[in-house]
């Protein structure tokens, strides 16, 4: 049994639980007569559960029952599993609300729990999941005496990956209304152990850059109040102990499966202990909870890895792929795109398009998709969002004839939507003014010249749900962008009455998944890729739904190293939308070769993003090849274990990770020079994740050498010459 609980070990600690993951171990403790709950240890998998004596209640202040003259004392200092503020414990909480009267302290504590099989659905929310016999999940049902509020803490522990998932569902249980002002997910109390955080950074065409920073004393944050997840922040932070590398050193990691605002905060208290917290973020957040109401809370994703952020990496992965990403093409290769956003933009019609199409097509492309500006009068990206009825001056002949003769070059036809928006200037707009998100009475604030539709109001969500759905029975679409190209602004809805404002940013991110959900309902084969701007939306509440999402606008393959390598210490590469686009490039003017283009958007889902009939000659006939390559190595890229041996984000000189067939018979590594050094012949790199017992034969060798030597010996990448170059080394058992 991965979760089990033990009774009265000791006169204050009145029960333990513990689970177990295949190498960690979590452990709370109920803790004194009024139950508090604690945190007692999450680490290593341990093999007995009498953990009481690490629990810090007999140093300092004792628990209440036998101190109840330093309870501010006992609840800043005493490792909280869920901590609620406003009572004496100083530290950030996890949660806060507001009563009928105006009060707001609380405590949460222990009074029922049950241990489920397998893993219940979040109300509304996306969520992992598991079968009964590959996960146990375990709910704890706390109150907070004095109001009847309850909180149910969810925990799922899973048999093949050491994931635990948390969430929470808060009900209130009195007898009168109340608003929550604060619910975070998750709360890690630790010892620091000289604790560095990384996380992920960025902005528009620069996602996800990895960032360490040393927790010292005081908050480190990493938040969005934009309504995504944001190209500035990630949902995520790690904390790892100090010199922690690919394999050594111990790892705690959270992961937020969620779209919208969020917090995540590291605090290093007085006691050198850490507080670690994660959820739905604060500020604009009141939710009003009548008698009997529930409110469930996103899910959080953890794990701890005792080797590095390697073992992490893969432990996220694998997760990922067994249990979040859904649907028809949750373990199947992609069909290779080709988009034409940056080899046309605003100007195309049907001509162009089954030009490209058709050319496309004799290359072994498979998938072409049609981009931004095919709808309404949306000739640039000033109007039209909300009109999505098919401009026919640019598609002569209707959207059915061009899927029609797309189709009958043998390829598959997508399509781009933008569906959360409305553009001043558009009928939709002139139709409903009020249907945008913004302060009544007062001129919003225009971002991308557009606004965002008020998704909380019931008849907008069907109506923007409809007008997508009515495109997709229209003709045979197969694949859909849905993009989100600006963050919320001036918070108001001439819907929601004044004292439930403070439900819009989330009532929002509900609707978003809606009108996923309901979408993948009635188009079940469609490849959904979602989209933000690029990558603003990259985070597992999306991947829910679309089993990848376009990773950033920056196609430039050096820029691409740097933001796939912190996209993969997380995500899956079979998530990371990668296309190979045309040069210079159009956001950073660099030139590279269109062989290293390939081999950057390989560790990805691979597409094209060009216009194919107006690229160089040789770099035309480069694509059969390119083509070949993916059919060849995408299942072992898909599925495969992902090392990383170099990083051209830290030494400014060469990039180098790889895929190794899980039964480890087969690796793929993929070494980019960025700069060449002057007078320097050779790079050593050392494999990672081969079986040293086994012996392989490196393609276009003849030598067969051991595993073994090829990780602790290396390997050299010889004769590179120039800036920009790359090299694919595959390796078979020989
Ligand atoms: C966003 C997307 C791009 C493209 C444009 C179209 O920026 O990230 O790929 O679809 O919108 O307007």
């Amino acid at each position: 049994m991965a979760i089990q609980y033990y009774q009265n070990l000791s006169d204050d600690v009145k029960g333990i639980f513990k689970l177990d993951t295949p190498n960690t171990s979590y452990v709370i403790g109920v803790v004194d007569e009024e139950k508090f709950l604690g945190h007692i240890y999450y680490g290593q998998r341990l093999n007995d559960y009498h953990l009481a004596h690490v629990l810090r209640i007999q140093e300092g202040p004792f628990v209440p029952s036998k101190n109840n003259r330093d309870r501010v004392s006992f609840l800043d200092s005493f490792p909280m599993e869920y901590p609620a503020g406003g009572l004496g414990d100083y530290r950030e909480s996890c949660i806060g609300i507001e009563t009928k009267g105006g009060n707001m302290g609380l405590a949460l504590n222990y009074v029922s729990h049950k241990i489920i099989p397998g893993k219940p659905e979040l109300c509304g929310l996306p969520s992992s999941f598991g079968k009964e016999d590959a996960c146990n999940s375990l709910e704890i049902l706390c109150e907070d005496p004095h109001t009847g509020f309850r909180a149910a803490l969810l925990y799922t522990v899973f048999e093949d990956v050491d994931m635990i998932t948390r969430s929470v569902r808060l009900i209130n249980d009195g007898k009168e209304e109340l608003f929550v002002t604060k619910v975070f997910s998750s709360c890690l109390d630790m010892d620091n152990h000289d604790f560095e955080a990384i996380s992920l950074h960025g902005s528009w065409a620069r996602e996800r850059h990895i960032q360490k920073v040393p927790v010292s004393h005081g908050k480190l944050s990493i938040e969005s109040i934009r309504g995504e997840s944001s190209h500035q922040d990630h949902p995520f932070m790690a904390l790892a102990s100090k010199g922690t590398d690919q394999e050594h050193g111990e790892v705690y990691a959270m992961h937020f499966v969620y779209s919208g605002n969020f917090k995540v905060s590291a605090q290093s208290d007085q006691f050198d202990q850490i507080r670690m917290v994660m959820g739905i973020h604060p500020e604009g957040f009141k939710w009003k909870l009548m008698p009997g109401e529930e409110f469930q809370a996103p899910e959080v994703v953890m794990t701890y890895s005792s080797e590095g952020l390697g073992r992490m990496t893969r432990s996220f992965h694998d997760f990922y792929r067994n249990h979040l990403i859904r649907g028809e093409y949750k373990d199947k290769k992609r069909p290779i795109l080709i988009n034409n956003w940056e080899a046309t933009y605003f100007e195309f019609d049907t001509d162009k398009l089954i030009a490209i199409a058709k050319q496309a097509s004799e290359l072994g492309i498979e998938m072409l998709v049609m981009d931004d500006g095919w709808f309404g009068n949306r000739c640039d990206d000033n109007r039209a969002l909300g009109d999505w009825t098919v401009n026919e001056e640019k598609l002569r002949g209707g959207l059915k004839y061009l899927v029609d003769e797309v189709n009958k070059l043998g390829m598959k036809f997508g399509i781009w939507f933008e569906p959360e928006m409305i553009s001043p200037d558009s009928d939709l707009c002139r139709a409903h003014p009020d249907w945008a998100i913004a302060i009544p009475g007062k001129e919003g604030s225009l971002c991308r010249n557009q606004y965002v539709l008020d998704l909380t109001r019931r008849e907008v969500l069907d109506h923007t749900y409809e007008s997508v759905a009515k495109i997709l029975r229209s003709a045979n679409i197969e694949y859909v962008k849905w993009d989100m190209n600006r963050q919320l602004s001036d918070i108001g809805s001439a819907f929601l009455p004044p004292e439930q404002m403070g439900e819009l940013y989330h009532r929002y991110v509900l609707a978003v998944y809606e009108l996923q959900r309901r979408m993948m309902e009635e188009f079940p084969y469609l490849l959904l890729e979602n989209c933000s701007g690029g990558g603003a939306r990259f985070d597992p509440g999306m991947l829910y739904y679309s089993p990848q999402i376009w990773c950033s606008d920056d196609t430039d393959a050096i820029e691409r190293l740097i933001i796939q390598e912190g996209t993969a210490m997380i995500y899956p590469l079979s998530t990371i939308g990668a296309h190979v686009s045309d040069c210079p490039n159009h956001t950073v003017g660099r030139t590279t070769p269109f062989k290293t283009r390939g081999h950057v958007a390989l560790a990805g889902t691979f597409g094209y993003e060009l216009d194919v009939t107006k690229i160089p000659e040789e770099d035309r006939e480069m694509i059969p090849e390119q083509v070949a390559m993916y059919h060849k190595y995408n299942d072992l890229v898909r599925e495969g274990d992902y090392y990383r041996l170099a990083s051209y984000h830290e030494n400014h000189f060469y990039d180098c990770y790889g895929v190794v067939s899980k039964d480890q018979k087969e690796a793929l590594y993929t070494f980019v020079q960025v700069l060449n050094r002057p007078n320097h012949h050779s790079r050593r790199i050392y494999f990672k994740g081969l079986d040293p017992d086994k012996r392989y034969r490196i393609e276009g060798e003849e030598e067969v050498y051991s595993g073994d030597v090829l990780m602790k010996a290396g390997y050299l990448i010889r004769n590179m010459w120039g800036d920009y170059k790359s090299r694919l080394i595959h390796l078979m058992e020989a």
